[in-house]
């Protein structure tokens, strides 16, 4: 099965947290296959943004319900209603330091979200057709950082056991858990994603490449946690949702695939090359990295992550398109051109 060349088939295609970040880059790539249906459910939380969705709310094959994951009902009429081929799981609450100071709106998104999801799904499960069976997938999307953090060697992979830190990094442990026992269990098709840390385009401005961008512009300290050595493997969001489309297409039930970018570096060096861009791009009377302020570290922080991507790239011969540089790039001169959006998205009282 190709999603964008199966041209005869019309799929319903759930998408949960479409309104965030990398949900609706997802769903405006599957938009590009005039076929399917999209249907978006979002509870629109200070992260959301429809605008970043690349259609008219008037088309036919796009829907957007705003939608609680954490409301049983509603998810079970939505899923009954909608009828789904596959269903794409990206809601959740996302920002560490957002766990930190209020754990529960996390266990209640992340963990009793994706269990209500579940549920709702099984139950569609039950009624379809063998004929829809044989394609029907529930692909859930989670990160890298269920694996706890690394020392100076080694990287992440499919049989790395789970060791998450803080209450973000538990809570998507937890609902991966939940999804391997739904598979396990009820027979639900599902596949499950960990994904390095994504950048690009349209980001909420409170993640380290973004917020950099932001406080160079303003010409304000940047901050940086404790000695801005740990360290993360980078992957541009085009290379992500890539993965993600072929892991739909064709991804073993059952499996995890961890996806990383090749694109390990530190936070300091990370934020020096963000700097440099912008000193090329915007110059200024004096470089950009002396706004750098390095400030008390977060607790609980994880050292480094890097993953070993080989069992996607042999299973689906994917491969990241992009490297930090060009990557990078883009991404600077996106903030730059949309610094109005980030103010405003910043500034709302949700
Ligand atoms: N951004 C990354 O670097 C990264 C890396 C790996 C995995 N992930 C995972 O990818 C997914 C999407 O991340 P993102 O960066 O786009 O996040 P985001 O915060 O930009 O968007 C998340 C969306 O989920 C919605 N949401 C949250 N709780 C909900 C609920 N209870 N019901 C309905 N909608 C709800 C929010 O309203 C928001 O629109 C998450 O599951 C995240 O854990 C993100």
């Amino acid at each position: 099965m190709n999603l964008f060349k199966d041209q005869a088939k019309n799929y319903r295609i759930v998408v949960t947290g479409g309104a965030g970040f990398i949900g609706s880059q997802l769903i405006n790539k599957l938009l590009e296959n005039k076929n399917l249906s999209i249907f978006n459910l979002d509870k629109l939380n200070y992260a959301s943004d429809l605008n970043r969705i690349n259609i008219s709310s008037k088309e036919k094959r796009y829907k957007f319900l705003k939608i609680d994951l954490y409301d049983e009902k509603s998810v079970k009429e939505a899923i009954s209603s909608i009828d789904p081929d596959f269903i794409i799981h990206l809601a959740a609450e996302s920002h560490v330091d957002r766990s930190i100071k209020n754990p529960k709106v996390f266990i209640e998104s992340n963990i009793f979200g994706t269990y209500n999801l579940l549920e709702a799904t099984r139950l569609h499960w039950n009624k379809i057709d063998n004929e829809r069976k044989k394609y029907f997938k529930f692909l859930h999307i989670s990160t890298d950082e269920v694996f706890g953090s690394l020392g100076k060697d080694g990287f992440f992979s499919e049989k790395t056991a789970y060791d998450p830190r803080s209450p973000y990094s538990s809570s998507k442990a937890s609902s991966d858990h939940l999804v391997k026992a739904w598979h396990h269990t009820y027979g639900l098709p599902v596949v499950i994603t960990n994904c390095s840390n994504n950048y690009g385009p349209w980001q909420f401005p409170e993640k380290l490449i973004p917020l950099t961008i932001m406080k160079a512009i303003k010409k304000q300290a940047i901050p940086l946690y404790g000695d801005g050595l740990n360290i993360r493997d980078w992957i541009y969001i085009d290379d992500h949702i890539d993965g993600l489309l072929k892991i739909l297409e064709k991804g073993k039930e059952g499996k995890s695939y961890c996806i990383g970018g090749n694109g390990e570096i530190n936070n300091l060096e990370l934020v020096k090359k963000i700097c440099k861009i912008i000193d090329n791009l915007r110059p200024y009377k004096e470089p950009y990295e002396s706004f750098i302020n390095l400030v008390k570290d977060r607790p609980g922080h994880d050292r480094r992550y890097s993953i070993d991507s080989s069992f996607i790239k042999k299973e689906l011969g994917w491969q990241p398109k992009f490297n930090l540089d060009n990557g990078l790039l883009i991404t600077t001169e996106w903030y730059l051109n949309n610094f109005e959006w980030c103010k405003k998205i910043s500034s709302r009282k949700i």
